[in-house]
């Protein structure tokens, strides 16, 4: 089934069936101001934090109420319209929402937003009258405040915070206030005032309500509040319970006549309130139009950075669009707040942040640096990344897994194998994709003592892998490795992590070569060399990477075993590594393909754990087919992606990009059901019941993993530090692919044809008219716009 349609010229996704099988959502705001509203209009809003910072109520696993509601009501009839819920048309776009609804020959159009910048949100209302009649109706915002800006006090200590709440009216707006008692007193609490406004602008209130109760009744429905009943609100005011912002106005329109006027939410203070409301005084109507195409220019603008034209709608709609907005969003919130998280994680997760840096690196580079900086500051002199970097983090001032206060603080019992291995591809990903390989002597703080270069943060981070290595010399698997219920300890061995240490060392080898340290650099190559025979005799098994072995040596992936004797990511980072062996990666691959491979993507790992799980194998705690144990884990379909196009497999590569493409099952949401122009964090496989449903939609390492595998992978854009490599792996089927890429400043169109079908491959290349060697532009040969014209076959 399908409820709804991509409008790319307009960067929206247009849903005109409300009865999706899941709230489908988006993201307004920046990481000042959040809001997350549904295509009902559910949703929270939050000032900086999810879990802290809440104004506008949710409830998280119901039935996506309360949201932002708007009525609509004649008022000679007494009919009257939610308009906001069940809308004729809710269309995302990339900042903003638009809702249509027409009731009684008023058609009405409410977009949400958050102004660039702003720390305020908008439902700006514009009506219609397309009846032939005179038209009488009232139109009611009603936002349902928090009681308490942290959730969790909001939702379940009610002895507390619905004693501290209580509104007032002021002009043409709702003033709530927590802890008003306080404000003025010389007091020393922990606790301060607090005040939200819900204000009304461009029209004139005709009559509100401050007391949810009241608006809503005790027994609420919020299609049908007893508070709408009279025909006005009732005038009441919040003293204790509950508080919420209702206001209500008169309009009267002449046939075809229109009106606009916008409903304002913040966290503001009194005179920050009028400051805000000044602003949609004059020309309401033309202030919001502008405030939109603002939004729109930034967000559009930075998609410009990359738009490709392929053959298939799904790819050129993900990447061009909705890969890149997710990959936007998890940027900014991490994993900090969606209906899946609360934001309660008080910090950013190590290698998810600096995994989710990759997703916008070809976008926006310079802002992916400043992350970088601030990850590098998170990394201990011991070389390892803080599981956990707090929202408060002090570079240098931090303490470690390795002291009780962090354990206690973060709940983060010990360092993880990954985290600041992760760091070597990011980085690079940076310095390649601007060429500045000076940014390798930036100098930064560690994050509990001393400072070092860039190069040194890298080399530390190598450091401390070698020093955790286990009884075969492979990279001990510590608490976690990418994978969180995969505990292999401090003696247990993971072969996920040999292989992102093997792409580490032949990273830094590469920096070393560059910054001549010969010593240094023979150290590289010989540990690679190393590493390369450990995992080539004690980790292949016939036909595949085993994942590694348990503290008290159990193989763990081994072909002979009955449960988890296959694993997709050991597989698929073989290839990545660039591990010289290309042969044992393909059979390897060829052995997903068979073994992992559902309609839905290839499976972390299979059979799932049930009976044979060793102490470390957490993953059994989820019913087979789900998260870790077995189900299609989206971010490895990214890697297999990158893997197979590595490899040149192009068909190989675009069957599991389609299999887990959102886009591609957008006549098929009731299997998905999540939102089908967003990744999420994985997809139930074979095992389960509801193989293809997918779950934790938004913040996700698939976005950054998916948009890598795309623009390197599938595209085959690859940068080095001088130049650009050009090896797409794509659908024999493709005739020709166009790619417009800024890079460095220069405007690069790129055609890719394939008049030979091929799936990859070389036949010759042309810069700006340039017959060239080989698929390779150094950047000297680039002028402000270079055309590059590439044969594949
Ligand atoms: C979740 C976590 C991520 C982890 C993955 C696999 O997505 O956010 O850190 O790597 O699960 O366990």
């Amino acid at each position: 089934m399908q409820y709804g349609t991509f409008d790319n010229d307009r960067y929206e996704y247009v849903i005109t069936d409300a009865h999706t099988p899941a709230p489908w959502v988006n993201y307004l705001g920046s990481t000042e101001y959040g809001a997350i509203v549904s295509n009902n209009a559910g949703g929270y809003s939050f000032v900086k934090s999810g879990a802290n910072g809440r104004i506008l109520r949710y409830h998280f696993n119901g039935s996506d109420t309360p949201g932002r509601y708007i009525y609509l009501r004649n008022r000679k009839k007494g009919h009257q319209r939610l308009l906001t819920r069940f809308p004729d048309v809710c269309r995302h776009g990339t900042g903003y929402t638009v809702m249509e609804a027409e009731f009684e020959g008023i058609k009405a159009e409410i977009t949400f937003y958050v102004p660039e910048g702003g720390r305020h949100e908008v439902w700006a209302v514009r009506l219609k009258n397309s009846s032939g009649d005179k038209a009488s109706f009232s139109v009611t915002g009603y936002a349902e405040l928090t009681n308490n800006s942290n959730y969790e006090q909001d939702t379940v200590n009610l002895q507390y915070s619905q004693f501290i709440t209580r509104t007032e009216f002021k002009g043409n707006r709702i003033r709530q206030m927590l802890h008003a008692n306080l404000d003025g007193t010389s007091l020393a609490t922990e606790h301060s005032l607090e005040e939200r406004m819900f204000a009304l602008c461009g029209a004139k209130i005709s009559s509100y309500c401050g007391d949810r109760t009241e608006f809503l009744g005790v027994w609420g429905d919020y299609t049908d509040p007893e508070g709408l009943k009279d025909g006005k609100l009732p005038g009441t005011l919040n003293y204790g319970e509950n508080s919420c912002g209702a206001l209500m106005t008169d309009i009267d329109l002449k046939p075809g006549e229109e009106t606009f006027l916008a409903f304002l939410l913040a966290q503001a203070d009194n005179s920050e309130a009028e400051k805000i409301c000044a602003g949609y005084e004059k020309d309401c109507a033309k202030v919001c139009e502008r405030e939109l195409e603002e939004i729109r220019r930034v967000r559009h603008g930075i998609f410009s950075n990359l738009q490709v034209r392929t053959p298939s709608p799904e790819f050129n709609t993900m990447v061009n669009i909705w890969n890149a907005y997710n990959c936007m969003i998890t940027f900014d919130w991490s994993r900090a707040a969606s209906f899946f998280y609360c934001g309660l994680r008080n910090g950013y997760g190590y290698r998810d942040t600096v995994q989710d840096i990759q997703g916008i690196i070809h976008l926006e580079p310079e802002k992916a640096r400043e992350r970088i900086d601030f990850m590098l500051s998170a990394q201990a002199a011991n070389g390892g990344g803080l599981p956990l970097v707090k929202f408060t983090h002090t570079p240098g001032k931090e303490d470690t897994p390795d002291e009780e206060s962090y354990r206690q603080e973060t709940g983060h019992p010990a360092w993880r194998a990954d985290d600041a291995l992760w760091l070597f591809p990011t980085v690079h990903k940076y310095i390649c994709e601007t060429g500045n390989t000076g940014y390798l002597d930036r100098e930064i703080l560690f994050a509990d003592k001393e400072s070092g270069t860039v190069y040194e943060h890298l080399k530390r981070a190598l450091q401390f892998t070698k020093e955790r290595q286990g009884k075969h010399g492979m990279p001990a698997g510590l608490h976690a490795d990418w994978n969180d219920c995969l505990r292999l300890g401090a003696k247990g061995e993971s072969v996920f992590v040999a292989f992102q240490y093997y792409l580490a060392l032949k990273i830094m080898s590469g920096y070393a070569e560059l910054k001549k340290d010969t010593e240094y650099f023979r150290l590289l190559e010989q540990e690679k060399d190393r590493m390369e025979q450990v995992l080539e005799t004690e980790c292949y098994d016939g036909d595949r990477y085993i994942r590694g072995f348990a503290e008290d040596g159990e193989v763990i992936g081994a072909a002979a075993a009955p449960e988890a004797n296959l694993w997709l990511n050991p597989q698929s980072w073989s290839v990545i590594s660039g591990m010289p062996d290309e042969e044992k990666g393909k059979t390897a691959l060829d052995n997903v393909l068979k073994t992992l491979n559902t309609e839905y993507g290839a499976m972390l790992m299979m059979p799932p754990f049930k009976d044979k799980a060793f102490d470390g194998a957490i993953s059994i705690i989820y019913n087979p087919g789900m998260k870790e144990n077995s189900a299609v884990f989206s971010q490895s379909q990214g890697w297999l992606i990158l893997a197979e196009a590595l490899l040149g497999r192009g068909d190989r590569a675009f069957l599991y990009y389609m299999e887990n493409c959102p886009a591609n099952q957008n006549d098929r949401a009731e299997i998905r059901v999540m939102e089908p122009y967003v990744y999420g964090q994985f997809t139930e496989g074979q095992m389960s019941p509801h193989r293809g449903r997918s779950h934790v939609h938004w913040l996700t390492g698939t976005a950054s993993t998916m948009m890598v595998a795309s623009v390197e992978g599938i595209l085959g854009i690859r940068p080095d530090v001088s130049g650009l490599l050009l090896k797409p792996a794509f659908p024999a089927e493709w005739d020709r692919v166009e790619i417009r890429k800024k890079f460095r400043g220069k405007d690069l169109k790129i055609t890719v044809l394939n008049p030979g079908h091929a799936e990859s491959g070389f036949v010759s290349m042309r810069v700006n008219g340039k017959e060239v060697p080989e698929p390779y532009v150094p950047e000297e040969m680039m002028t402000e716009k270079t055309e590059i014209e590439l044969k594949i076959s």
